[in-house]
């Protein structure tokens, strides 16, 4: 499995452990930034390459982390094609995988402590969509 991981300043410090936690798994894991450490990083930037890269593979995931992660989440779902969920708990996690079919995990540094979000993480790798009619129905309308 392709993971694209990416970060604002604000993201940074989670993402580095996000993406140390994913070396351990059994996954590819590329980050596309920010490579800046603290210092002050755009995340529209930084989700347009992650969105890009996961609309490039279709069976690659997408992980965002900025301060809160509602900017991440807004700015990827202005990708069409994306279905970025903005989970800040293990069962939100699950669900946007279960009925949205999200491809795009976003994560607040601020928000969530770095055991809760790698325990997302786990869950938002390992849960599979669920194929039921209705919720494919529903994916497809988002694009459309
Ligand atoms: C940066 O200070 C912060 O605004 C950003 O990381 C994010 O939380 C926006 O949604």
């Amino acid at each position: 499995m392709k993971i694209y991981i990416g970060s604002d300043h604000a993201g940074y410090n989670l993402k580095q452990a996000v993406k140390d936690h994913l070396e351990k798994r059994d996954v590819t894991v590329t980050d596309l930034g920010s490579f800046e450490g603290e210092d002050s990083v755009d995340y529209p930037i930084i989700a347009r390459e992650v969105c890009e890269k996961v609309l490039e593979y279709p069976h690659s995931k997408g992980i965002m982390v900025c301060g809160t992660g509602q900017g991440s989440a807004m700015a990827c779902n202005r990708h069409k094609g994306i279905r970025a969920a903005l989970c800040p708990t293990v069962e939100l996690a699950e669900m946007s995988r279960r009925h949205n079919h999200a491809n795009v995990l976003c994560l607040g540094e601020r928000i969530i402590d770095e055991k809760t979000a790698l325990t997302i993480v786990d869950t938002f790798l390992d849960t599979e969509p669920d194929s039921a009619k209705r919720h494919k129905k529903r994916v497809e309308m988002l694009d459309k």
